[in-house]
């Protein structure tokens, strides 16, 4: 187990660049079991989710070759089986996409339900509703060991309609990827528009699916028979990139943020701009320019293009230094604020009602306090950051999870942090 250091009160400067988007990749990755073919997967993140779904796949006979530390060779062509490992399922959220993914390869999928951050429930209903509209079924097969959801489509899936309830991300490629291969067309309307689902389905088209509409309300998937091999590189991290920009007004420094498509910025820098920090747009590259003095604001979460909820502990970690009041609702997910304990051992003057958290600024001071979540823990980096004296951040394997280097991206813009070993004997 290891944990951070942080000595707070640096000005960080200097530039840095982003990785390649973890929730493109995680699945991205898994989308390749549809491909009859060698995919190419550039700019793929060096992150503890990818190694996590690289070996579900090699698990199910995969071959997976790393060309260099960004560039990945995937060959599902010996892949029949359709059990996924539950001890790796397990781990994280975006195991679900091998439901879709091995549905439309091997007709059958058998996944555990998946883990991943704890934000209070997380259903896959919708998931499960686009499957059954597709025509899987839950297998009654006596034959099958089950380790998870079994869904079998002994006929093949055929397109249809289907519209999701709630607008989520990961039904809404976990559908996509389902139908990609389906007979005939499939139409999924009230569909979640995040830049990696605009990714996820210019992969697939570019290994030859006909997937139209992705990044509006409405996609429309013409069923293919096969895909092909081919290249494809992911996009940037948006959240990796918020998370400096906001560390940016957060230290009254100035960050070149580079490799970011600054459009799926817009959020983001509109609010800090809201905060006082000066955010200049180039073509690839995002410069925040924090004043020192943060101003209060209100943020609510919504789904993309509204402000990110992955964004929301980074934000409230930047407001709890603020001059003033700020308002901070939750609306995507019924329970983000845990990490708020932990803030709050750091001087942090936070009320959280429900979804709603009210924060008064004020200063904040170093102290032990633990990652509850992947990004409840770069709220706790961004607090460090911040703080009076030394901040040590434990539980950091979420960190991991979804952040490449983090330390070292940051000591290169000037901060004193350092990844040292956790000793504590409760381990
Ligand atoms: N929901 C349902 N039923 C479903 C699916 C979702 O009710 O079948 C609800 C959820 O409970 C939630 C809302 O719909 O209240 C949105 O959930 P969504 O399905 O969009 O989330 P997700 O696909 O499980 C992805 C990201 C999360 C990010 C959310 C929202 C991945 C692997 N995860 O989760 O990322 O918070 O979208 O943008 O893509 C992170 O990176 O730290 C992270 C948690």
């Amino acid at each position: 187990m290891e944990k951070l250091v942080v000595r707070g009160g640096k000005r960080l400067c200097g530039e840095v660049t982003i990785s390649g988007a973890k929730n493109a990749a995680v699945a991205i990755i898994p989308a390749a079991l549809l491909v009859d073919g060698i995919c190419i997967v550039e700019n793929v993140p060096a992150i503890k989710d990818v190694a996590v779904i690289c070996s579900i796949l090699e698990e199910l006979g995969a071959k997976i070759d790393f060309l260099d530390k960004y560039t990945i060779k995937i060959d599902c062509s010996n892949v029949n089986k359709y059990t996924a490992p539950y001890e790796k399922v397990r781990k994280m959220r975006a195991s679900y996409y091998l439901l879709g993914a091995l549905l439309g390869r091997v007709k059958k999928a058998d996944v555990a339900l998946p883990g991943g951050c704890n934000f209070g429930s997380r259903p896959i209903d919708q998931h499960l509703k686009g499957f059954k509209a597709l025509g899987a079924k839950v297998s009654d097969d006596p034959e099958i060991e089950k380790s998870g959801i079994v869904y079998a489509a002994t006929d093949g899936l055929v397109g249809t309609n289907v519209y999701l309830d709630v607008v989520s991300v990961g039904a809404t490629i976990n559908v996509m990827l389902a139908a990609t291969l389906a007979r005939g067309t499939t139409i999924i309307e009230n569909v979640a528009k995040e830049p990696h689902i605009v990714d996820v389905a210019n992969f697939l088209n570019a290994m030859g699916a006909n997937i139209k509409g992705a990044g509006t309300d409405v996609i429309r998937i013409h069923g293919v028979d096969k895909l092909h091999g081919g290249t494809y590189s992911i996009i940037p991290d948006q959240i990796e990139a918020g998370t400096f920009m906001v560390a940016a007004a957060a230290t009254g420094g100035d960050i070149l943020v580079k490799n970011v498509i600054p459009k799926h910025m817009e959020s983001v820098s509109a609010k800090l701009e809201e905060t006082g920090a000066t955010v200049k747009e180039f073509d690839d590259s995002i410069r925040v320019i924090g004043t020192g003095t943060i101003k209060p604001v209100n943020i609510k979460t919504l789904p993309y293009p509204g402000f990110p909820t992955d964004m929301q502990p980074q934000f409230v970690s930047l407001l709890a230094a603020a001059d003033g009041t700020s308002i901070v609702t939750e609306s995507v997910w019924e329970s983000r604020f845990q990490y708020v304990d932990e803030l709050m051992r750091m001087g942090a003057d936070i009320t959280v009602c429900n979804r709603t958290a009210t924060i008064k600024g004020t200063g904040l001071c170093g102290t032990q306090v633990r990652a509850t979540d992947l990004r409840g823990g770069a709220g706790m980096v961004i607090a460090g950051l911040m703080a009076d004296g030394e901040t040590t951040i434990t539980d950091i394997q979420y960190i991991d999870r979804g952040y490449e280097n983090m330390e070292e991206k940051f000591r290169n813009l000037g901060a004193d942090i350092n990844r040292v070993n956790d000793t504590r004997i409760d381990n």
